[in-house]
């Protein structure tokens, strides 16, 4: 081939590779930097702004998804987010990993057994080496603690993605499913029936923020931390929400526009399972309870569900039921935090 031949090939080569680069969204899906190197631990520190955006984003990264399933911007292209483990997943691995992998990135998984955070080595050093190494770390733990602890040594952005105190992704996917089919939470009455657990947390500071009322309906001592309901009550004071806490589930979800519910006994506490089914009966959400809010309420689980204890099959595949919209919206909120972030 003469030297001449096989510049014209490299030329058509380049261009064409700039126009699949066109085509794929890379340059044209414009990405904030507002948020660029910040860890995600609670909803608390998040602005409304903040969760605009990401709320945004996640949206306009699920209509691409859709409209163009083949070809995803790849905005993480050769960066890589390693996965801590310290309790059993399914939606949150899955949808980090297919997040990663559908803008350009890797993900790696480690389990507990692997690296035995705070065994093996101090949770600090094993932070400091992730950092060196990864571009971003999304940790699943038991104590709060260590996901703060992960943050303040990797140098990069952590992402908790469930802690004993907060679960902030599984939030965000919710409010976006609430918006899709609510519009604006502003002003809409919200109904968490449960333990004031980790997803009720970080829901809670959500809806705060976002100016819609929230009602805890939980059994005598299952109440949210205090020191959560005091920072929702401070936020809620400024956006105009009310926040309240009830021992009596059919009260509090009369004419609300969403109720959600979550397992009684949650990651770490199985021992507890069976003293916790006997103060939470009378709250599982069933279709009695449901038919108490209004028509076109709207029913949430971040799942797993335990069917037949805290929602029945009924509801769970019932009509007013949006789980799955939640779970899929797991991959759409999840992409949004990893490209604004990392
Ligand atoms: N909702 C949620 O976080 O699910 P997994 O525990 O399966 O990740
Ligand atoms: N509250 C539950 C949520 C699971 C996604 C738990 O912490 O186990």
């Amino acid at each position: 081939m003469s030297l001449e031949r096989a510049l014209k090939e490299l030329e058509s080569a380049i261009a064409g590779l700039h126009a699949a680069l066109a085509e794929s969204g890379e340059g044209k899906f414009h990405v904030s930097d507002a948020l660029r190197g910040r860890c995600l631990t609670s909803i608390a520190d998040l602005s409304l702004a903040d969760l605009g955006l990401i709320l945004n984003t996640a949206t306009a990264l699920k209509e691409l998804l859709k409209r163009t399933p083949s070809v995803m911007p790849p905005l993480l292209r050769g960066k890589t987010l390693a996965m801590v483990f310290e309790k059993p997943s399914l939606r949150t691995r899955v949808s980090f990993e297919t997040g990663m992998t559908q803008l350009g990135g890797h993900a790696i998984n480690l389990q507990p057994a692997e690296i035995q955070l705070g065994k093996r080595e101090s949770i600090g050093d094993a932070a400091t080496t992730l950092g060196r190494i990864c571009d971003g770390i999304m940790a699943r733990t038991f104590a709060h603690e260590t996901v703060l602890q992960l943050a303040a040594h990797a140098g990069v952005p952590v992402i908790n993605g469930l802690s004993d105190r907060e679960h902030p992704c599984q939030a965000l996917a919710d409010f976006m499913t609430i918006r899709e089919k609510l519009g604006e939470p502003r002003g809409l009455a919200i109904t968490w029936v449960g333990d004031g657990n980790n997803v009720c947390h970080s829901n809670l500071l959500l809806a705060a923020k976002f100016g819609a009322h929230f009602t805890v309906a939980c059994p005598e001592g299952y109440e949210p931390d205090a020191e959560i309901l005091e920072t929702a009550q401070t936020i809620a004071r400024e956006s105009g929400s009310r926040i309240a806490v009830t021992h009596d589930p059919r009260a509090a979800v009369k004419d609300a526009d969403v109720i959600f519910t979550d397992v009684w006994a949650s990651m770490g506490q199985e021992a507890e399972q069976a003293e916790r089914a006997r103060a939470f009966e009378g709250f599982q959400v069933n279709q009695a309870l449901v038919e108490l809010a209004k028509p076109e309420s709207i029913v949430l689980h971040c799942l797993p569900a335990h069917r037949g204890e805290e929602i029945t099959d009924e509801v769970i595949d019932g009509p007013h039921s949006v789980v799955f919209d939640e779970a899929e919206n797991r991959l759409h909120a999840q992409k949004a935090v990893l490209v604004l972030l990392m």
